[in-house]
């Protein structure tokens, strides 16, 4: 039930319709007995409304495309690993102590959110791990990784972007064509290739597959990319992309909060939302 004491939290981008992450926090807030709520708002300039939602007292925003680098310039703090990555997407607005005047921090749960997830199958320190993509996700599935003590090896469609990341995370890049002389322990499609209506493709001759035991997917619709059963068929250990999606939500939920995330619970949310959609 909406009353006076009710805690406002959402998610701020363009587009935001098809967002999981209202189902996933108001689920949490549900299971913990929080009063609060979490709402999706579609945003055409972001200065407003950082400048509005904190007037409006909103404790939490979640940040999504195509905002999460160009918010940074609006905030008063921001979390040295955000700064780090060059992109925020999640926000925590407080009271400041001494004169109540409120304060916006950034954070990045991204990379948390790709590590928890790898980590479920796999140890991270001394690993190697292929990333497909260079864009925005592969950034913070690399950052992560790096951050882990992973070896990680960038590919992408487009070399010279991909060379880019590389370089930045100070990592190998290997053309697409040259793939078949990569063994790695992981492979992660950080790529939109796979996700409906195209769910027919896969960013990886298949036949490659076998040179990994884990694959994990970004990509959560469908559920079951055409990667992860063909991935399965080889014989990996497979990670679903509402993975990422739930662990960087976690993350925030207990920035926001302090509280231990019903992960399960928002686990089974996110599954109902997406069989409903
Ligand atoms: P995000 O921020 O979500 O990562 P993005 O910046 O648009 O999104 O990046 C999308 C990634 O998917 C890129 O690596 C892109 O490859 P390019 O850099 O060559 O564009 C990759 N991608 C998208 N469609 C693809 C396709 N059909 N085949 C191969 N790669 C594709």
């Amino acid at each position: 039930m909406v009353n006076g004491k009710t805690s406002l939290y959402g998610i701020i981008g363009n587009p935001v319709r098809h967002s999981l992450s209202p189902v996933m926090h108001n689920s949490a807030f549900a299971a913990l007995s929080i009063n609060g709520i979490y709402v999706p708002m579609q945003v055409e300039n972001v200065a407003d409304a950082v400048t509005g939602l904190a007037a409006l007292g909103f404790i939490g925003l979640s940040v999504t495309v195509p905002y999460k680098e160009t918010v940074m310039e609006y905030l008063d703090e921001i979390d040295p690993v955000a700064k780090r990555i060059g992109a925020v997407n999640t926000l925590l607005f407080r009271s400041h102590p001494d004169n109540g005047a409120v304060v916006s921090r950034g954070f990045n749960t991204d990379w948390l959110g790709s590590n928890l997830a790898l980590a479920e199958k796999m140890q991270l320190p001394g690993s190697r791990v292929l990333i497909l993509g260079a864009g925005g996700a592969a950034k913070a599935v690399g950052f992560g990784l790096v951050e882990a003590g992973a070896e990680v090896i960038i590919s992408n469609r487009s070399a010279d972007r991909g060379r880019e990341l590389a370089d930045w995370l100070g990592c190998q890049f290997c053309p697409l064509d040259q793939l078949d002389g990569i063994q790695a322990d992981a492979l992660v499609n950080s790529t939109s290739v796979g996700m409906e209506p195209n769910a027919d493709d896969i960013p990886i001759d298949s036949k490659l597959l076998g040179n990994f035991r884990v694959v994990m997917d970004i990509v959560y619709a469908p559920l079951q990319t055409t990667l992860l059963k063909k991935a399965a068929a080889a014989g990996c250990r497979t990670i679903d992309g509402l993975s990422m999606l739930l662990y960087q939500g976690a993350v925030q939920f207990k920035i926001w909060t302090e509280k231990q995330p019903p992960q399960d619970v928002m686990r089974a949310a996110l599954l109902a939302e997406l069989a409903r959609q």
